[in-house]
Order: structure tokens, then C-alpha cells, then sequence
């Protein structure tokens, strides 16, 4: 009866070239939508305000935080212009209290910007800014935002683990501004930018043939550089370079092509969003291990997989995390020890047999595979919307994308599986693409957009 149930699961799960190509089509599809009006798709494709993407010739000290991924940051970063683009940040990484990301927005706030304080308030005498300067600071905010500008915009809606409902529909920049006042912070936050765009941001400053970036981590989200002429939403000046940055919010993406099952559907209905991010559900780190323990708990319950009891840590939610996912994937013990000692100290499940443990490879196996195919397939759709899926005749055109997130970072098999499949989507054209890891991107380049649009950028010209 368990391996009935792996079956089907595995079935089900079924990611066959041929379906990925269909999802790509969709996304592309939704990509052509969700640019042409306001709410024409699932996929919000939010006009970021990034028009101009760093050169590397950005000079001075600049701040940022990042909230969103698994932890919080604060960076520091001095940029040396074109003669020393090399860029060494200096960071404070703090963990969110899990109470206040379903708390209040003030609290939420209070705590970023204490945390803020903090930093400034520790360094040393060689940090200094030229006199009569404020500190500038480019806030990565990893959440759908609806931009008013570059340095402003209202949270649309929560995702992942955060839900706290004063802060929708709020300007994010001001809630922050409202709490360094509270505290008397004197700082300015010179841009907004999702994690995605950051990243992008950081991954230009380095290479300018960088076109996307794709986090996978607790979410998973893509941004790329479009034309300003494809976007017919956006009514506002044609920007100089002619190019707008354009935050997909591909985690919210859905099609009849992707390969749901019943225990997908039931992660969703418990979730704090039901409906939403399906596709983000189906590929995140947030999810992949809550998926995994779905389907074991069916399996106790259904074909006693565990004995005659299921037990009862197997009951608890998220108890299964994504990283001990990777770790019993990556075994390669000949009795898979690892296997074993997830299953004694997480789930209190001593003496597994070997069978049991295979299986339980097998289904790590089955969940990441779909979700690092799915993420190819979505790659492989922002190829297709900028025309650069196939090989053009007498053209070498090189298609960087950057990546980054604890996903793609630490579980090696779904990001081998993820760059696998894009070279089995792409055929030749594979040649042109590279995918590069840009560690830390997302807060980098948010200094870095922060030191193009500095206030005092203007005087200094
Ligand atoms: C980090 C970026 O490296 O990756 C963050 O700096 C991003 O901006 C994060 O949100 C995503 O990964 P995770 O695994 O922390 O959610
Ligand atoms: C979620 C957020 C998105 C973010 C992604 C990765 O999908 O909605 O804004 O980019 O997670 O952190």
C-alpha cells in the first residue's frame, strides 16, 4: 500500500519535458498579460522603477536591510567606483522573532529599525560620510510592493510566513521612516526594491550581460530587464536607457499544466494565503518539506509505513524542514545514517529499517525534482519572452541569469536538477545561457541602487 502511494505520487508529480515546455508557454503567455494591464493576470509584473541598472562606477558608503528571506540584514557596503568596483560588505544578520511577523506592522517595524540602529550605532571611526551628509539606505523589502516610485510603495499582500494585516495596503518606506523617527534615526531610504531586483541590481554592477535573477529560498520570485516599449501598463515617461526592471511575482503564477496534487492542495487550504503563490508552493524552501510530510503522514495513517501507530510528531506542520529534506537527500551512507537520524530526532522514530529510509530518499527524490524542473520550466519561459530560447543565426547573444536563496545554495541535487533540465529544455541554445550564483546580490545591489539615486548624486554632477 506505501509504495502504492509513491506511485501515484510519483505520477502525479510527472514532470516530463514536454509538460514543462507547456507551463513555459503559459508563463510566457501571463507575462505578455499581466504587462499589458493592471490586474490582467495572476502574475502582477510590477514596474520596479529600476529603469537604470548600475554600471559599476558607483562610488561611497551606503546602507541596506533586507527583510524577507530567512533572515534579516543589515549591510554596509562601501563602493569604490569604477577603479575598485570590488565591493566588501559588512553585515548583521538577525533572525525575525517568528511572534512579530504575524504581529503588528508597528512592532514589526520598531524592531527593523532598532536592529538599524544598532549597526549605525556600533562602528568605528573609520566609517565616516563627508560632513552634513545623512546616511542613505536602500531598503530590500522581499514582498509583492506596488511601487509609487523609486523609493516608495504599498505591500500589496504578505507571503511565506508573514501576515500582519495593518501593513497592507501601507507605503512600506514610510512605515520604516515612521519608526527610525520613534527612535531618532536620522536616515534616508534612497530605494525600495524586492529581493529579485536587488539581486539583479548586484548581479549588472559584476556583469553587464546579467538579464534575470531568480530567488530560490523561503520563496521563490524572478525579475528581468524588459523593454519600456512592451510594457503598454506603463504610462509614465519612456526612461532614457529605454529598459524598465519588472518584478514577475512569479511565485504566484498558476496554469492547469502544473502538476498539483491532493497534498498540494491541502498545504495550500491550511496555509496563511490559501489560493495564492500556488506555484511558489509547489518549488519554495518554505514548502518542500511540509509537502514531504504530507504524504508520510498519509502513508502512517493509510499503510501503517511507521507500525501501527502514526507518530505523532509526523502531525505537527513545517515540522519537516526543507534543509533536513536536503540532508536525507544528499545521503550517501550505505545504510543511510542521515536518513535515520532525521527520522530518530525529528519525527522520535528510532530503528527505522532500510526500506523505510530508501523510501523516504525516493520521496525527497520525487518532491524537489518537480520543484527544480518547475523552476527551469519558468526560466525557460522569461527566455522565451525576450526572444532568447533559441540560437538567432550569426548571433552570440550570452543570457546571464542570477541566482540566489538557500535553496539554490545549499541543496545541491535541486539546483544540479534545476540546470540539468534547463539544458535539456534549451538543447544548443543552453551554450548561451549561464547561470551564476550572486551571493548576497540582493542586499548589495540594494546599496548599490541606493548610490544611483542618492540625493546628493545631482550636486556632485
Ligand atoms: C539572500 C538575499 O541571499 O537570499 C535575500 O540576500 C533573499 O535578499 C534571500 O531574500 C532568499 O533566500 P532565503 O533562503 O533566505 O529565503
Ligand atoms: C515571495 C515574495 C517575493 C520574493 C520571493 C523570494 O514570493 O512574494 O516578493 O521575491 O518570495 O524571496
Amino acid at each position: 500500500k506505501a509504495m502504492a502511494i509513491i506511485k501515484e505520487l510519483e505520477d502525479k508529480c510527472g514532470t516530463p519535458s514536454a509538460k514543462l515546455r507547456q507551463v513555459a508557454d503559459a508563463m510566457d503567455v501571463e507575462m505578455h498579460a499581466g504587462l499589458a494591464s493592471e490586474g490582467g493576470s495572476k502574475l502582477k509584473m510590477l514596474i520596479s522603477y529600476v529603469d537604470n541598472l548600475p554600471t559599476g562606477g558607483e562610488k561611497g558608503l551606503f546602507y541596506a536591510l533586507d527583510l524577507g528571506g530567512t533572515n534579516f540584514r543589515v549591510l554596509r557596503v562601501q563602493l569604490g567606483g569604477s577603479e575598485n568596483p570590488v565591493v566588501k560588505p559588512e553585515f548583521k544578520e538577525v533572525s525575525i522573532p517568528p511572534h512579530l511577523m504575524v504581529g503588528s506592522s508597528e512592532a514589526l517595524f520598531d524592531f527593523i529599525a532598532a536592529a538599524l540602529a544598532k549597526f549605525v550605532a556600533t562602528e568605528g571611526e573609520d566609517i565616516c560620510l563627508p560632513p552634513g551628509r545623512q546616511r542613505e539606505l536602500g531598503f530590500t523589502f522581499s514582498f509583492p510592493v506596488r511601487q509609487l516610485s523609486i523609493a516608495s510603495g504599498t505591500l500589496i499582500k504578505w507571503t511565506k510566513g508573514f501576515s500582519i494585516k495593518d501593513t497592507v495596503g501601507q507605503d512600506v518606506v514610510g512605515e520604516l521612516k515612521k519608526a527610525m523617527e520613534r527612535i531618532g534615526l536620522d536616515m534616508c531610504v534612497a530605494a525600495l526594491v524586492n529581493d529579485t531586483v536587488g539581486t539583479l541590481a548586484g548581479g549588472r554592477y559584476n556583469n553587464p550581460d546579467v538579464i534575470a535573477a531568480v530567488i530560490l529560498g523561503t520563496g521563490t520570485n524572478a525579475a528581468y530587464v524588459e523593454r519600456a516599449h512592451a510594457i503598454p501598463k506603463w504610462h509614465g515617461l519612456l526612461p532614457k536607457s529605454g529598459e524598465m526592471v519588472i518584478n514577475m511575482e512569479w511565485g504566484n503564477f498558476r496554469s492547469s499544466h502544473l502538476p498539483l496534487t491532493e497534498y498540494d492542495q491541502s498545504l495550500d487550504a491550511d496555509s496563511l494565503n490559501p489560493g495564492e503563490q500556488i506555484f511558489e508552493k509547489l518549488i519554495s524552501g518554505m514548502y518542500l518539506g511540509e509537502i514531504v510530510r504530507r504524504v508520510l503522514c498519509r502513508m502512517a495513517e493509510e499503510a501503517g509505513f511507521f507500525g501501527d501507530t502514526v507518530p505523532s510528531k509526523l502531525k505537527i506542520p513545517f515540522i519537516l524542514r526543507t534543509p533536513d529534506l536536503s540532508a536525507m537527500h544528499h545521503d550517501t551512507s550505505s545504510d543511510l545514517k542521515v536518513v535515520g537520524s532525521k527520522l530518530k530526532d525529528i519525527l522520535e522514530i528510532p530503528n527505522s529499517s532500510l526500506k523505510v529510509r530508501k523510501v523516504i530518499v525516493k520521496l525527497c527524490d520525487i518532491v524537489a525534482s518537480r520543484g527544480a524542473r518547475l523552476s527551469a520550466a519558468g526560466i525557460l519561459g522569461i527566455l522565451k519572452k525576450l526572444g532568447r530560447d533559441t540560437i538567432k543565426e550569426g548571433e552570440k547573444q550570452k543570457s546571464v541569469v542570477a541566482l540566489d536563496g538557500g535553496l539554490f545554495q545549499h541543496y545541491t541535487k535541486f539546483r544540479n536538477c534545476m540546470e540539468s533540465t534547463l539544458q535539456e529544455l534549451l538543447g544548443d541554445a543552453y551554450e548561451n545561457l549561464s547561470i551564476i550564483h550572486s551571493n548576497d546580490g540582493s542586499g548589495i545591489g540594494a546599496a548599490i541602487l541606493a548610490a544611483s539615486h542618492s540625493q546628493y548624486l545631482q550636486a556632485e554632477e
